[in-house]
């Protein structure tokens, strides 16, 4: 996705050879009509799927998972990261264990607004190992719904969570693949010749 890119390479800093901070458009500040792009890319992906609810997780999947429902007319639901005190009932919960902060955290989603009969999109901004990803099938499918595929903003294609979810056959669609990000340079996957 062009517009993507020249996003990431205009704003994008290079923390370290693994970490890419994009605050100023999608972690901290939110660039409104970059999400209605990306939102009209997913559903333009994800049209011919049936999908009855967008999944993802806060609190940075909000954005471009709720424009990916809006565009695909569906609801979006979001896991939580913290229990809330208001939510108790038919809570389906899973472990995500967190390389970058290693930290366990328990996401959780009501059985109320996803459950059998429902065919998932998952939107998250980033995938680097992927354990949100997987956190989130995996709540998809105790609740009994199908995925239809994960829907990344960002892959890092040097860490092995986009080759995983392929490699088990889920449907992996990423807007920007990130090959390397050694020596301070972003370098995406289709720049080879660069
Ligand atoms: P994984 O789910 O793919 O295994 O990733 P990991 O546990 O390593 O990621 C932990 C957090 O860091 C996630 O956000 C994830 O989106 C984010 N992240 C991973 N790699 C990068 C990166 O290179 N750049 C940026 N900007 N973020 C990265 P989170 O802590 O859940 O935060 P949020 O959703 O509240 O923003
Ligand atoms: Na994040
Ligand atoms: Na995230």
């Amino acid at each position: 996705m062009d517009l993507l890119k020249k996003k990431i390479r205009e704003e994008g800093v290079v923390l370290s050879d693994s970490v890419l901070k994009v605050d100023s458009f999608l972690n901290h500040g939110v660039d409104p009509q970059l999400m209605d792009a990306i939102g009209e890319e997913f559903a333009g992906r994800y049209g011919d799927e049936s999908i009855t609810k967008v999944l993802t997780i806060e609190s940075s999947g909000i954005a471009p998972g709720l424009m990916a429902a809006l565009k695909l007319g569906v609801p979006m639901i979001f896991a939580r990261k913290r229990q809330s005190l208001t939510q108790s009932e038919g809570l389906i919960t899973s472990k995500v264990y967190s390389f970058t902060k290693k930290e366990e955290n328990t996401i959780s989603v009501s059985g109320k607004y996803i459950h059998e009969g429902d065919r998932v999109l998952i939107i998250d901004d980033f995938l680097a190992n992927g354990q949100a990803a997987w956190g989130l099938i995996d709540l998809a499918e105790k609740a009994g719904a199908e995925v239809a595929g994960v829907g990344i903003v960002i892959e890092k294609s040097f860490q092995d969570g986009g080759g995983n979810l392929r490699q088990k056959g889920y449907r992996v669609d990423s807007l920007a693949e990130i090959e390397s990000l050694e020596a301070g340079r972003i370098k995406f996957k289709e720049d080879k010749a660069a």
